[in-house]
């Protein structure tokens, strides 16, 4: 039996192609007013229409009142690290107080400290803290999330985070999207005698991968290529590796510093390219000219308390594809509300809150080569749906930092409340 969520004063459908978008055709986000949305016993749309029609068209429906809200495509988080151990509060007040980010994790801290807790606690302690942080993310209209490895840097510890991944993609009723970024650092052991970085390297290329891949653990392989922590050469290898293996590619690219991480994302075809506060002309234009998303982060320059945002209106006047997403992790980005991300997509990135939309939705499920399937409120697209309370769409980013998602569905089936 279908179900009619009717009664809605806005549906924002992002209803397109199923591939990423580009200005000017982000400009338009399928706003219909007093529409409302069919979903089919198999989990996928049916249709969006008025209601009277969709009655009509799917007597007998079970019917669920949208007390005038929005519905929206469930947002698509194609970049988070939500497996991690204790918060790192403490780093925020170090860093109001001069004290840089490669600063902190120079003296042992940053990414060194959540590895450190993280290689301490098991499986089961792992699933239940990440599975309350997902449920958190889920609760402002998260249905898919992509969730990086990254705090174990040891073949047995990134196996571990792994694993839990794939446990609560089969627990939990959100969309997950595994990734393995064993590439986040170079752990502290390997940077002295008599371990070397490369040593790391070799270990990441000739056992974690294959590891991997031995237990389909991860669709994509990801890497932090800063000046500092991997090199764009180091990449290449990595990268090359992973592909090597099945998995598709994504760079933490040009985060804080200028790599030439954008340029080499664009050249091998990785899948995304992400942050790019730094990017330079030339990353822009080989962007542009790829398939590769460019998928920006405003929540952790503002968190970093960086005035510098990633150039945005200049990669959508040279053609890129931009997503947004959340990057939630302990670090740079612990907010686990998307909408705030939509809010700072418009409000630091200047970005229209129709192409706000279209980042958070088509443009994330094609970072996540997922185009296909999720991102659309539109036939056949697996019916991932979230309702606001709020009377117009654009009013999501603009209450910054409240809570107005009051109901989301993934593949049909209600998540939340
Ligand atoms: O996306 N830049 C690398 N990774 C994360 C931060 C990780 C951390 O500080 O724990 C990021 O900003
Ligand atoms: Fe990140």
């Amino acid at each position: 039996m279908p179900t009619l969520l009717l009664n809605a004063s806005e549906v924002v459908t992002c209803e397109g192609p199923p591939r990423a978008r580009r200005a000017p055709e982000m400009t338009d986000a399928g706003v219909r007013a007093n529409a409302a949305v069919a979903m089919g016993d198999d989990g996928r749309i049916l249709a969006v229409g008025p209601d009277r029609e969709l009655r009509a068209q799917y007597p007998g429906s079970a019917e669920i009142d949208c007390a005038r809200g929005v519905l929206t495509p469930g947002f698509v988080d194609s970049h988070t690290h939500a497996i991690f151990g204790r918060s790192r509060h403490a780093e925020q007040e170090l860093r109001a107080a001069g004290v840089g980010y490669m600063e902190i994790a120079k003296r042992g801290g940053g990414i060194h400290s959540s590895v450190r807790d993280l290689r301490e606690r098991s499986e089961d302690e792992l699933v239940a803290l990440a599975a309350s942080r997902l449920a958190r993310l889920a609760a402002h209209g998260s249905t898919t999330i992509e969730v990086k490895s990254g705090y174990g840097l040891s073949l047995e510890s990134e196996l571990r985070t792994l694993r839990v991944i794939r446990r609560l993609a089969a627990e939990l009723p959100v969309r997950l999207v595994p990734t393995f970024l064993g590439a986040h650092e170079i752990p502290l052991e390997y940077r002295e005698a008599p371990r070397t970085r490369e040593d790391y390297i070799a270990l990441l290329v000739e056992e974690m991968l294959p590891a991997v891949a031995r237990e389909s653990l991860a669709r994509f392989c990801d890497i932090f290529c800063e000046p500092g922590v991997y090199s764009a050469a180091e990449a290449r290898r990595i990268l090359g590796a992973a592909r090597g293996h099945g998995m598709a590619l994504k760079l933490h690219a040009d985060e804080l510093e200028h790599a030439g991480a954008a340029e080499l994302a664009a050249e091998i075809g990785a899948t995304s390219a992400d942050h790019l506060a730094a990017v330079s002309e030339l990353g822009i234009k080989a962007l542009a000219a790829s398939g590769t998303v460019a998928t920006l982060l405003p929540g952790t320059m503002l968190f970093l308390g960086r005035s510098k945002q990633a150039p945005a209106r200049a990669m959508l006047d040279a053609g890129c594809a931009i997503a947004l997403a959340s990057d939630f992790n302990p670090g740079t980005s612990p907010t686990v509300n998307f909408p705030l991300i939509l809010t700072l997509g418009v409000s630091q990135l200047r970005l229209s809150v129709a192409e706000a939309f279209v980042a958070a939705t088509v443009n994330g499920a094609a970072a996540l080569g997922l185009a296909h399937e999720i991102g659309q409120l539109a036939p056949g697209f697996s019916a991932d749906v979230a309702l606001f309370d709020v009377e117009d769409h654009r009013e999501i980013p603009y209450w910054y930092g409240d809570h107005r998602c009051v109901a989301t569905w993934v593949r049909g089936r209600k998540v939340l409340p």
